[in-house]
């Protein structure tokens, strides 16, 4: 125990290079808060590995035992207050989907003794397009969090954020947030005197919401919507009388929805193929780790969870089989600036 101990000391933001399941088992019970990883998907890419990487076996069923052994050892080395998060992807065989990611979860809950406590869906906003005139796009991938225990560590204040929001929202909504409104304050029966007033205090909020002073706001006018709170006597009704419309600012507190609308990002000089983006890994890492806690990715390619780590103020272990990865893994965290997001919890 002492020997596994001081090992994890040797091991702490380093990328090892060998093979998951091998380095797994020399790491301590119950020493890592948060397990994240995209392991390789059934039958998708071959990642130039010599040994045997996972991904190229011959059939669904060892690969998805191959996993389940992976996730034993990761349930096993977090702590109970930890949690484990697998990205997979699907795939078509005889042009029918297998549902690989959700048979592993399946599997995951059955033979383990963990909690699925969510599947977050990464919608990409940029998906891959495909030949098939025959299918729609595949276009989000499913991101599980299990826990071992009840009491796993959950900051749901932290997770997306209204900046957060703003960013995935920002191409699709930003140039139209609250647009509709001027249309109907034009259209409404509000005195020219009441329609300026209106257009000016929309203004304000439209900028509000712009530099993260709030997450969003609804607009009521005289004559277009329905009263506010049923229509009940209350500062907001008399305002609607006198001015001909109120506005309902809303911030905080925001429902956090099983959901990241991201895109799929592009790293200049990048040399792997399957690269998870860095906004949803901090996600993650907001809403299941502190600062100072121990992240553990067992398939870290390009080093995508050690990258993020390092800029969040998070300790890493990365283990990838391929050499080349390793390297190049090794070079991106080198390269960057330790604790840049620190703002972040
Ligand atoms: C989907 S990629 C991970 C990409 C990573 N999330 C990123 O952002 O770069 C899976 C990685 O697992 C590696 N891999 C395959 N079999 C492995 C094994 N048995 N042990 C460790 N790594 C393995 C592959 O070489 C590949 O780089």
């Amino acid at each position: 125990m002492l020997k596994e101990r001081e090992y994890l000391e040797t091991i702490i933001n380093q990328i090892i290079c060998g093979d998951a399941i091998e380095e797994l088992k020399k790491i301590p019970n119950g020493s890592i808060d948060l397990v994240i990883t995209s392991p390789p998907y059934f039958h998708q890419r071959d990642y130039g590995s010599e040994m045997l990487g996972i991904g190229n076996e011959k059939t669904l069923d060892e690969y998805l035992n191959n996993l389940i052994k992976v996730f034993r050892e990761c349930q096993r080395i977090i702590k109970p207050s930890g949690s484990i998060v697998f990205n997979l992807g699907d795939k078509y065989e005889k042009g029918s989907l297998l549902l690989v990611p959700y048979r592993f979860a399946i599997k995951a809950i059955q033979e383990t003794n963990v909690k699925l406590i969510n599947e977050v869906t990464w919608v990409k906003l940029n998906p891959t397009p495909r030949q098939d005139p025959k299918k729609l796009v595949p276009a989000k991938e499913p991101f599980f969090i299990f826990a071992k225990s009840n009491n796993y560590y959950f900051n749901k204040e932290c997770f997306l954020g209204p900046a957060d929001s703003r960013r995935t929202k920002s191409k699709r909504a930003g140039e139209n947030i609250g647009k509709k409104y001027f249309d109907q304050i034009n259209d409404s029966n509000l005195s020219d005197e009441q329609k300026k007033l209106a257009k000016s205090e929309l203004l304000k909020a439209i900028s509000e919401v712009k530099s993260g002073r709030i997450d969003s706001f609804r607009m009521k006018i005289r004559g277009i919507h329905s009263m506010p709170y049923g229509g009940q006597n209350g500062g907001r009704k008399s305002h609607l009388e006198k001015d001909g419309f109120t506005i309902i600012k809303i911030s905080g507190n925001s429902i956090k929805k099983d959901i990241i609308e991201c895109p799929v990002e592009t790293i200049r000089g990048n040399i792997h193929p399957a690269v998870y983006p860095e906004f949803i890994i901090q996600q993650f890492f907001k809403l299941l780790t502190k600062r100072g806690d121990m992240v553990l990715d067992p398939f870290i390619g390009s080093g995508t969870t050690a990258v993020v780590a390092k800029r969040m103020g998070r300790n890493f272990i990365g283990i990838e089989i391929n050499q080349k990865y390793c390297l190049y893994a090794r070079q991106r965290i080198d390269n960057l600036c330790e604790g840049s997001d620190l703002e972040f919890v």
